[in-house]
């Protein structure tokens, strides 16, 4: 419906002539009849009087005269992935969306909504109207996991997703993170779920979040003295059971939960790990080449790969020799379980997207 069309309907059900309600918003007679005949768009301010003058919600409004209402903008704007995705999914619901609805061959249903294969055939193609922002999201990153994590969830996981973080420890990454944006399912060692034995069903979960100790235990007293820092990475249980010692410790638990999260992610599924690399007995491991090298092999893709560059200087002790760089960075990889030669289009296109 255009926006002139309802404003006569709901003018004439209040009994209004097109005087009265004119005085009242303030505009010449003929220009509201214009209004209502589609011949010319009233600006924000006269819709804004014409809502009130009829005690209508003026949000609707202005979306029938193609603008987004100013109340919503800064949402939008703030979230827009997500923002999208709850009008679509909302749309759908209602059976406006594809739901129900005769499809038409051009794509767009029976109420003129495109559906959701012609938006995502759409979004294959370069959009030259697509919006230009300097808003992206960069690789590297300075700052915290609790800035950083927010924004790759957004980027890789549709709202409304199934998401098991399987160190959960103390929540960290989800700080940051809107409680009803997706459905998280927390574990972690310390309550008495090991992410190497999930208790899922196989192709259950949207997205794995996995952030294990990174570190080996040199003789089991790493960090002691660290209380802070030991209580938030729990490397000195980097063992965890393993019969592997060191690097080769963190590594096996790395790989085995990969194992796992292979099996219950569903296939698109998103699998994001935190890690970083070590010098282990003088020796550099660059524990994010391994874990790349080790997860493709089992079938996962490489979507992503983060650098999170922290901003304090990393604490140093009993240093007699520099041999290597000190690390004061850490990655974020996102991978894809692919079910074959897809490629990601983005999470509103994914079949694993909820
Ligand atoms: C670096 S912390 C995770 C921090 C977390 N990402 C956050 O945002 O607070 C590592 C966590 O892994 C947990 N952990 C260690 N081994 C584990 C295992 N085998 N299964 C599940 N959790 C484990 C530890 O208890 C610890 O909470």
């Amino acid at each position: 419906m255009r926006f002139g069309e309802r404003l006569r309907e709901l003018r004439k059900k209040k009994g209004l002539g097109l005087k009265t309600l004119s005085k009242a918003v303030r505009v010449d007679h003929s220009y509201l009849s214009r209004i209502e005949g589609g011949h010319v768009q009233p600006s924000e301010q006269i819709i804004r009087r014409l809502a009130q003058a009829l005690d209508h919600d003026e949000a609707e409004f202005m979306v029938l005269a193609d603008r987004i209402p100013p109340t919503w903008r800064s949402a939008i704007k703030k979230a827009p992935h997500e923002a999208t995705f709850l009008i679509r999914e909302s749309l759908e619901e209602y059976g406006i969306g594809t739901v129900g609805k005769k499809i038409r061959s051009d794509g767009d249903n029976a109420a003129g909504v495109p559906t959701r294969s012609a938006i995502s055939a759409k979004s294959r193609r370069k959009s030259p109207d697509g919006i230009s922002t300097n808003d992206l999201l960069l690789s590297a990153h300075l700052g915290t996991n609790d800035e950083l994590f927010p924004k790759i969830l957004s980027l890789y996981v549709a709202p409304g997703s199934t998401v098991a973080d399987v160190t959960y420890g103390k929540g960290v990454f989800w700080k940051q993170v809107p409680k009803t944006l997706y459905r998280v399912v927390a574990t972690d060692i310390e309550t008495g779920i090991d992410c190497r034995s999930l208790p899922y069903e196989d192709a259950s979960v949207n997205c794995v979040v996995l952030d294990p100790p990174y570190m080996h235990t040199p003789g089991g007293t790493a960090h002691v003295g660290h209380q802070n820092y030991e209580n938030y990475y729990k490397n000195n249980s980097a063992r965890n059971g393993s019969d592997k010692k060191y690097h080769e410790a963190v590594l096996d638990v790395y790989f085995t939960a990969g194992s796992e999260a292979w099996r219950v992610l569903k296939s698109e599924g998103i699998f994001i790990v935190k890690c970083a690399d070590e010098v282990c007995a003088n020796q550099q491991r660059l524990t994010h080449v391994e874990l790349i090298n080790e997860y493709t092999k089992k079938g996962f893709v490489m979507e992503d790969l983060f650098v999170l560059v922290r901003q304090n200087r990393p604490g140093v002790s009993r240093v007699i020799k520099q041999v290597h760089a000190r690390k004061n960075h850490s990655y974020f990889l996102v991978l894809r379980k692919s079910s074959g030669k897809s490629r990601w289009l983005g999470p509103r296109n994914s079949s694993a997207g909820r």
